[in-house]
This record gives C-alpha cells, sequence and structure tokens, in this order.
C-alpha cells in the first residue's frame, strides 16, 4: 500500500476534542483511530476513573461490550466528562441473546447503561455465541440501524466463513471487523485482511501491543527498537516500541482499540496520532520479524 494511499485514506476532523485522526467507515461515517477499551485490564470492573482520565486526554472512541459487565460504570463516565454526546464516539457488542428477549432488548438495556440515545458503533463480539443463526442475528442488528439506535453496525473476531454467512442475506455490509491484530498473527490474518478489503469492511485492531506488553523478548524487539529510534529522532521527541506498534497500525489504516491505567501512557498513545509515519521499508520490516512466530492471545479458537 502507498504512502499517498494511506495518507489520502486518514483524516482529520474538526473534533473539538484531541484526539482527531480518523478513518472512513464504509457507511460514509468516520472512526477515530485510536479507541480505549474497558474490556481486557477492565474487565467486569468500574471503568468510570479510566475512562474519564481517558476523555480528558482526548479520547473520543470508547469501546465497551454487553459482557464486560461495566457499561454502567462507562455511562457515568460519559455523563461524568460534561462533553458533548456529538463529540464521542462509543461502541458496545452483543453478547448472548437471553432467552426471550430480541438483539434490540440488548441495546436497549445497553443504551440505558451508557446513558446515551444511540451508539456509534454496534458490533456482533463473536460469532461463536450465535452458531446457526448469525444471519438471523445480523438482520435484527441491520434493523437497529435503520431505527437510529446504531449508527453504524459492524462485527468482531469474524472468520472469512463467517462474513460469508451473514453477507449472503444481508442488507448492510458490516462497517468493521474488530479482531486480535498485531504483528505476531500477521501471516494469520492475512486472507481475511485481503477478504475484508474486497467488501470494504473495515478491520480494527484490539490487542495491539502483545508483542511488547505480553510477549516480550520476541523476534519483533530490536526491529521496534532502531524504528523507535529514527522516528525519535525526525519528530524530536522519544518515541517508544509501544507506539511504533501503533504506527505499524496506523500506516495499514487500521484504528488501534487499546487501554492504559496510566494516563502518561493514554497521551502517549494519543501522540502516535502526530508522529512522522513509517516508511515502506519499517513496515516491511516488522512484517517479517513479526511473521517468525504466531501468538494469539484471545479467541484462540481462530486457529482450529
Ligand atoms: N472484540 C474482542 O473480542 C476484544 C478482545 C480483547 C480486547 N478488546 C478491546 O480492546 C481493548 C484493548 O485491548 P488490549 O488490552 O488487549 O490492548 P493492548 O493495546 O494490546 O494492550 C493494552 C495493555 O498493554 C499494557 N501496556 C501498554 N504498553 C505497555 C508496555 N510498554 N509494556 C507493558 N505493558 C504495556 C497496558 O497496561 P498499563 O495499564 O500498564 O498501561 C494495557 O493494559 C480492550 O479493553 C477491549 O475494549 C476487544
Amino acid at each position: 500500500m502507498s504512502a499517498y494511499f494511506l495518507l489520502r485514506n486518514l483524516s482529520r476532523t474538526s473534533r473539538s476534542i484531541m484526539s482527531s485522526l480518523t478513518v472512513p467507515l464504509n457507511d460514509g461515517t468516520q472512526i477515530p483511530w485510536l479507541g480505549f477499551g474497558t474490556g481486557t485490564a477492565l474487565f467486569s470492573k468500574d471503568a468510570e476513573n479510566a475512562v474519564l482520565t481517558a476523555i480528558a486526554s482526548g479520547v473520543a472512541h470508547l469501546d465497551g461490550a454487553q459482557s464486560y459487565g461495566n457499561e454502567d460504570s462507562l455511562g457515568a463516565a460519559i455523563v461524568g466528562s460534561g462533553k458533548p454526546r456529538s463529540s464521542l464516539y462509543v461502541v458496545t457488542k452483543l453478547n448472548t441473546v437471553p432467552a426471550g428477549q430480541t438483539v434490540r432488548d440488548t441495546l436497549v438495556t445497553s443504551l440505558k447503561k451508557l446513558r446515551v440515545d444511540y451508539v456509534d458503533l454496534f458490533l456482533i463480539h463473536s460469532p461463536k455465541n450465535h452458531e446457526g443463526k448469525l444471519s438471523a442475528v445480523w438482520k435484527e442488528v441491520e434493523a437497529l440501524q435503520k431505527e437510529g439506535l446504531a449508527k453504524s453496525i459492524g462485527v468482531s473476531n469474524f472468520r472469512i466463513q463467517d462474513l460469508e454467512e451473514i453477507l449472503g442475506n444481508a442488507s448492510v455490509v458490516p462497517a468493521v471487523n474488530q479482531i486480535e491484530y498485531h504483528p505476531y498473527v500477521l501471516k494469520a490474518s492475512q486472507p481475511l485482511l485481503e477478504y475484508a478489503k474486497s467488501k470494504n469492511i473495515l478491520i480494527t485492531s484490539y490487542g495491539g501491543l502483545t508483542p511488547i506488553a505480553r510477549f516480550p523478548g520476541g523476534p519483533i524487539d530490536s526491529v521496534l527498537s532502531s524504528i523507535a529510534a529514527r522516528v525519535s529522532e525526525t519528530a524530536g521527541q522519544t518515541v517508544n516500541q509501544g507506539q511504533v506498534l501503533q504506527l505499524w497500525l496506523r500506516a495499514q489504516n487500521i484504528p488501534a482499540i487499546s487501554t492504559s491505567s496510566k494516563e502518561s501512557r493514554i497521551k502517549e498513545y494519543l501522540a502516535t496520532e502526530t508522529l512522522p509515519g513509517l516508511t515502506a521499508d519499517e513496515v516491511q520490516a516488522i512484517n517479517e520479524a513479526g511473521s517468525k512466530t504466531h501468538h494469539r492471545v484471545f479467541q484462540k479458537w481462530l486457529d482450529d
């Protein structure tokens, strides 16, 4: 992918808050490139303070889920931030649908907890939760977009066969497929990335810092360090390995859904939006080093 293409597809909006790098979706909306997640480290925990810190630091895109068990605390932070609803980008994800309920029932419950009238993006969290009914569940999700309860709709952890299953009967192509994506799953993810591109479905990344946060000492470390030194020199400021991993996502037009308990790190993530981009050779060096090993942290069934 050429540097020109990448730059052309990343744009800046006039959001009043600091996070301003966005990526276009197939439905004409824009998704902020950096998202702050309330799963993983915050799973089943009160996320209010962490999200308040993220919003105060300049994050707009908040990634929640019904299964994280903390949508109410995300809602408390949304309200507590004092930010206008339109300046935030709120995401939640469908869990299993309890017997006797509809997908709509679950989203209405989420909206109450989140204290918003609509979400910007509603995702089916996992195809595994809806085996045999995926296409019917997607039709229900489509209806929620039509009703205005979700501005954009998409999926998460979908394989090619899951996307094919819903596309056969879909009126709306998912805007997003949120997946674990970092250099240590690069090789395994390649066919899915190509398929998503052919259907105009944007891949977004969670777990993007895995190579340094969960598997330090791997083949990519020395490559990240030397690129960090080069970008630091160009930028005139210290750039670390995590920021290089996020620049690698940015270079592919892939939004980064991360999280942190530390304000300083959230600011580093945000600063990544304005750092100089990686060269094509640097992206290639990361790809080659990352492809030497494979580590998937979440949804390991995707490797079956
Ligand atoms: N759709 C799904 O199935 C799914 C699955 C997983 C996650 N997600 C979403 O994605 C969000 C982010 O996922 P993630 O936590 O896996 O993201 P990540 O960006 O890979 O990792 C973030 C974590 O890395 C730590 N970290 C950052 N820099 C580090 C460094 N230099 N050294 C060591 N640790 C470092 C942070 O800890 P500190 O607190 O110390 O900064 C933070 O807990 C989740 O909260 C959730 O919203 C979705």
